[in-house]
């Protein structure tokens, strides 16, 4: 490599050509050492255990930084975590105080891909603020097990769910000119040994579930970076596999953007740069530093590494700033964060992906004539839960609940001010709501007994670096238990981070998933209860009803594992194996009905298009989420989300909609013959309100289909080259 020629000040800021170009130009200007510099990065906040200082020019608290290369106009890569707002590391002494947007579970209970977008926007535009240009989000991990720790950061069970919120809510990211992280590449599906753990799955499995949520999340979010993961798979660590960054990220899916590690998920420095990971992050939380300039030099020397390659991880990381603003937009600190604005697209966010599980007796919404409510447990009087791990987003002020265990890391646990007891006084003022802590079971009974309704929050709280047990903390079972044989006219509202099993679900009349509610928790809670809001979450994963039901019944997989179920997943699962769940995929109540014409689907290029009527047929205004599933032969379970929908509709209104079906899901993962392969015969397209409760269906014939690995649709191939 040359030193650098002459001293092009500010060269990135030459606009002309595209980023690829632009790079290149950069690149070329660029010396040995400045280009070992972009390829690894510093944990940014102070580490005691390691005696370890953050740079002074990262941002204090948080996740990561690259220095810049003042000469050329390259700025700093000022990285934080992302998925839910923006975090800060619970070491860090002073916390930022950010708009948190409700768990990304509830986010793909919205099955809303714009809110999803204009949640991203809002992250985007307070990461600017604080001065951050690279955000670690979009967690596209499917969930496979219900213990998973970090179950509420990611979007649920499905690959086309998952991968079209995550999508979206990156594409919302990025609208900002920050580069935005698609995670964890791949398998990373449980906390449990997630560093040295080894998962193991067939690879026509894997492209049917996981890598087929990361390929339609890439699609859609076009993210400029992907993070690989922790853990190994199929026996290599997941930073340097060949198969997973080189095959399949650039060979196959001609994903432009760089890759960067999860922080000390890198293990070696010439396997690693050579199997495609272009940088290494966390440098401080962990002292290998495999990437650091000095291995990278002496891998160079000894000729384990090629200069070329050098080149090539630069390239792509200078490619993806330059191709999402990072050099003609630099972030500033200077634009002052409109919370209140950020705080309602929260709302709006948590008001679309509450799901309301069960309403019997008309219980809900709480009736105007309702005079007596109590409401008990789950600290509702001062606010909503949180997850924990760096995802977490603190609000300004107190944190609602100070002192809850644990109170470090994986910690702490966070809720925030956000009281659904306040806002129902607020939305009910002819009602007395009164309160009661639930630690004294009797107590709590006792005051059901008088009540004309009954409001139960049974918290879950959930963290990176943990498993779960997927039930409610501590002896919430039995206080509900206790309430519900009071007074019958009792609904729960959990916020828990994914599946809990509901050991009373048939003694209360009413329940509602409220995940983790996010910063305006509270106040979304009480508008779907007292029906100001009209519920339109649909359940992201299945609820079982008991754990035996699960692919993997005893504890989460450890060590050395295999993902038997392959890409049999969730309601798949189910599905094949004839298992009634507690609730099933895709379920969720409203206040209206919603009425389905006959379906209707035709052709369209390789795929499908399914087109019905849909009509409001209820006194109420409202959101349908229209789920088509596909059902065809030799497939790994019964049926497929095919595409979805989410109309909102005035009583008596109707609307056509127009669902895509996207042709890969209408085939398998052919291994021997490499990329998806449909065979000819009879399929069935069924419209409805669940992956179990269906409208009307359509059986057609197709031909024989071929498409090769990488294959995208057409819109995705109608944009401008990087
Ligand atoms: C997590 C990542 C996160 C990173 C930086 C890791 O522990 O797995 O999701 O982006 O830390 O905070």
């Amino acid at each position: 490599m040359a030193a650098a020629q002459g001293s092009p000040v500010i060269l990135a800021q030459d606009t002309r050509g595209t980023a690829s170009q632009r790079a290149a130009a950069v690149l070329r200007q660029m010396t040995a050492a400045e280009k070992l510099t972009l390829l690894e990065g510093y944990f940014a906040t102070d580490f005691a255990a390691s005696k370890y200082t953050a740079p002074a020019e990262s941002r204090e608290g948080s996740a990561g930084y690259v220095p810049a290369i003042p000469r050329l106009g390259v700025p700093a890569q000022w990285q934080t975590d992302a998925g839910l707002g923006v975090a800060t590391q619970g070491g860090a002494r002073h916390k930022r105080v950010a708009t948190a947007l409700p768990s990304g579970s509830l986010m793909a209970a919205s099955f809303d891909p714009a809110l999803a977008y204009e949640g991203g926007g809002m992250i985007g535009g307070e990461a600017r603020a604080y001065g951050f240009n690279v955000m670690l989000g979009g967690a596209v991990n499917l969930l496979r097990d219900p213990r998973n720790g970090r179950n509420f950061e990611s979007a649920g069970e499905d690959p086309l769910l998952a991968g079209t919120i995550v999508g979206a809510e990156i594409a919302g990211v990025q609208s900002n000119h920050v580069i935005d992280t698609a995670k964890h590449f791949a398998l990373n599906d449980q906390e449990t040994d997630r560093g040295t753990g080894n998962f193991n799955i067939a690879e026509a499995a894997f492209r049917m579930s996981d890598l087929l949520a990361f390929e339609l999340a890439l699609e859609r979010g076009r993210p400029g970076s992907v993070m690989c993961a922790y853990n190994l798979v199929n026996g290599l660590h997941a930073c340097e596999s060949p198969f997973l960054l080189k095959q399949v990220l650039r060979d196959e899916w001609a994903w432009p953007g760089y890759v960067m590690s999860d922080w000390g998920a890198v293990h070696s420095t010439a396997a690693s740069a050579n199997a495609g990971l272009d940088q290494e992050s966390g440098f401080g939380l962990q002292r290998a530093g495999w990437l650091a300039p000095e291995k990278l030099d002496a891998a160079l020397r000894k000729g384990e590494i090629a200069p070329e390659r050098i080149d090539l991880m630069t390239s792509r990381i200078l490619t993806a700033m330059f191709a999402n603003g990072l050099i003609d937009h630099p972030v500033t600190r200077t634009t002052p964060i409109d919370f209140a604005a950020d705080q309602a697209v929260a709302r709006r966010v948590a008001e679309g992906g509450i799901v309301l599980l069960k309403n019997e007796r008309n219980l809900l919404p709480i009736a105007a004539a309702a005079r007596r409510i109590v409401v008990i447990g789950g600290h509702a009087d001062k606010g909503v839960l949180s997850g924990g791990g760096s995802s977490q987003v603190y609000p300004e002020g107190e944190n609602a609940v100070p002192g809850l265990k644990p109170t470090s890391w994986p910690g702490p646990v966070v809720f925030y001010p956000s009281s659904p007891v306040e806002e129902l006084r607020k939305l009910l003022p002819n009602a007395r709501v009164d309160y009661a802590g639930g630690d004294d079971p009797a107590a709590a009974a006792a005051l059901a007994r008088e009540a004309d309704l009954v409001i139960v929050f049974g918290t879950q709280w959930a963290s990176e670096s943990i498993d779960v047990a997927p039930r409610l903390d501590g002896a919430q079972d039995a206080l509900i238990d206790a309430v519900a044989a009071a007074n019958p006219r009792t609904a729960v509202v959990l916020e828990t981070g994914g599946p809990v099993l509901m050991p009373w679900a048939d003694k209360v009349s009413g329940i509602v998933e409220a995940w983790y509610p996010g910063r305006m928790g509270g106040a979304a809670i009480a508008e779907m209860l007292t029906g100001k809001v009209n519920p339109s979450g649909r359940l992201p994963m299945t609820f079982p009803k008991t754990l035996d039901q699960l692919p993997w019944p005893g504890e989460p997989r450890h060590k050395e594992a295999t993902y038997t179920e392959g890409a049999t997943v969730g309601y798949k699962w189910f599905d094949a194996k004839g298992e009634q769940p507690q609730f099933a995929f895709g379920h969720g109540l409203s206040y209206t009905t919603f009425a389905y014409g006959k379906l209707q689907v035709r052709r369209a290029g390789e795929g499908l298009v399914a087109s019905v009527r849909v009509t409001n047929t209820g006194e109420r205004a409202g959101g349908e989420a229209v789920q088509v599933y596909v059902s065809g032969r030799g497939w790994e379970a019964p049926r497929r989300l095919g595409g979805f929908s989410k109309v909102v509709l005035w009583p008596g209104h109707s609307t056509t909609v127009n669902i895509p079906i996207d042709p890969r899901l209408l085939a398998v993962w052919d291994t021997a013959k490499r990329g998806w392969a449909r065979a000819a015969g009879l399929y069935t397209v069924t419209v409805g309100h669940s992956s179990r409760d269906f409208a009307s269906s359509v059986r057609l014939r197709l031909p024989v289909s071929h498409l090769p690995p990488g294959w995208k649709p057409e819109a995705s191939l109608n944009r401008a080259p990087l």
